[in-house]
């Protein structure tokens, strides 16, 4: 009997209309490969790989925007080539940067009508960097004004803030006063904070909408502490990280304060790329007015005989974001924004009782305003854990569901967070329920398929 041919001897040929890179070699890795393929084999080989990563469309983990409308997205493709810093050139896209600021301003409860009090950035992140470093030179311009030291500056924030916070604090060399969140509780108050603030402080962030919770720290209570101090002559100034509340609580709770109708509060970062709807990366922040930007953290370039000021970390960058976001504000208006939170609202409570449902979860439920999440943890005395959990719901249907641990004082808390955002559907939501009610059937039956980490992230900040 003759041997058969062994497959691999010889490389075969390829049927027409396909590439042989992309059928019979790997992707390159390492080096640039020395010679090019055709552009239909580059898209193929990249998009074979990325069918490989979970489907963000069931990433619940996730705070970013996963769906937008046809038209939005030929915004956002019909001007990727279009560079946003070049004012000079695309003084149209500029000014449509600078409609956005105005409106999150106004939205925002800012007072008169300031030309362009904040900027356009690349996300929360950048936002934040921004937004903390004009806090750092107005502090610093005050006490040399008074003749006193410079060098020991502070932020004072809790333990339920984004590493984004502890990162500007090593970045930009200021000490991070990061006050626990007290045991069984899930937010910080001004108790909490009051006293970490001193003569060295350049502010104090609040979180509206949590990435640990969805809540709102207690930004009253701050805001009446600071103007009791600004009454004793002593300036702290707050800064709201309102990453998700800023394009949440304005449609949810307008009667909620915790934007400028708050005095002390100075500045406010918000992603326009999470509840914004916008893809990522866009974020955005607004000052209480012209005076909190310090002139010397403004570049200024001589263009074409025009001064054009520039306020950013990053230089060049696509303008599709941006127009994207004021696309949303047209096609959507307030009303369409606070429609759209209303029916994540409402998936959300569908969710929530269907989790209750289940017997073996218990809700964890935020007070005050809270953004549109659920979260729950497994019951006491249940045969398996959050993360074998959220390892069978990603077996069963890849969804991607974080379970991760509260931050300091409450790190023995595990809970599973679930944000439920536009393409959350009645029928996804009602899909997911089912997979929570089969998989923990399954878990008491079978028993978990592998005690290892499940194949979504297991931090919060995403
Ligand atoms: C409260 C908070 N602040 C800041 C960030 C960072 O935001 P971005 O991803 O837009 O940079 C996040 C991200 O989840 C967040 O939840």
């Amino acid at each position: 009997m003759s041997e058969s041919p062994d497959p691999k001897a010889k490389v075969p040929e390829v049927p027409i209309g396909h590439d042989r890179a992309f059928m019979v070699e790997l992707a390159p890795e390492r080096t640039i490969p020395d010679e090019g393929m055709s552009s239909r084999a580059a898209l193929e080989t990249i998009q074979s790989e990325v069918i490989l990563d979970g489907d963000p469309e069931k990433n619940l983990a996730t705070f970013v925007t996963t769906w937008m409308e046809p038209e939005a997205r030929m915004v956002i493709a019909e001007n990727l080539h279009r560079n946003y810093i070049d004012h000079a050139e695309y003084p149209r896209t500029a000014e449509i940067s600078k409609r956005c600021v105005r409106m999150l301003h106004n939205l925002y409860h800012g007072e008169g009508e300031p030309e362009c009090p904040g900027a356009a950035c690349a996300g929360s992140s950048e936002a934040v960097m921004l937004g903390a470093l004009a806090m750092k030179w107005r502090w610093r311009e005050r006490r040399k004004k008074d003749g006193k030291p410079v060098d020991r500056p502070n932020l004072v924030y809790g333990a339920d803030v984004h590493v984004v916070w502890d990162k500007f604090c090593r970045y930009f060399d200021v000490e991070p006063r990061q006050v626990p969140v007290p045991k069984g509780k899930t937010v910080v108050s001004v108790e909490d904070v009051a006293p970490h603030i001193d003569e060295n402080t350049i502010g104090v962030v609040a979180v509206a909408g949590t990435t640990f919770t969805g809540e709102c720290d207690d930004l009253a209570g701050i805001d009446a502490h600071l103007n009791e101090l600004a009454g004793k002559g002593m300036e702290v100034p707050m800064h709201v990280d309102a990453a998700s509340g800023g394009f949440v609580f304005p449609f949810s709770d307008p009667d909620f304060e915790w934007d400028f109708r708050l005095k002390s509060v100075k500045s406010i970062n918000t992603s326009g790329h999470k509840f914004g709807l916008v893809y990522p990366g866009i974020g955005w922040l607004v000052f209480r007015d012209d005076d909190q930007l310090p002139d010397d953290l403004v570049f200024y370039e001589d263009y074409l005989g025009e001064k054009d000021p520039t306020f950013t970390l990053n230089f060049s960058g696509s303008s599709s974001f941006i127009l994207a976001q004021y696309f949303n504000f047209m096609r959507l208006g307030k009303s369409g924004y606070g429609q759209l939170v209303g029916v994540m609202n409402h998936n959300r409570a569908t969710l929530s009782e269907a989790i209750e449902a289940t017997g073996s979860l218990e809700l964890v439920r935020g007070s005050g305003p809270v953004i549109p999440l659920v979260i729950c943890k497994v019951k006491e005395g249940e045969v398996f854990t959050e993360n074998e959990l959220v390892a069978e719901l990603a077996r069963r249907r890849g969804w991607l569901v974080p379970a991760y641990q509260m931050p300091p004082d409450n790190e023995d808390q595990r809970i599973i967070r679930m944000l439920v955002k536009i393409n959350q559907t009645r029928e996804l939501v009602e899909a997911l329920a089912n997979d929570f009610t089969d998989s923990i059937e399954m878990l008491k039956t079978r028993g978990p398929v592998s005690h290892g980490p499940p194949p979504s992230h297991s931090a919060t900040g995403y």
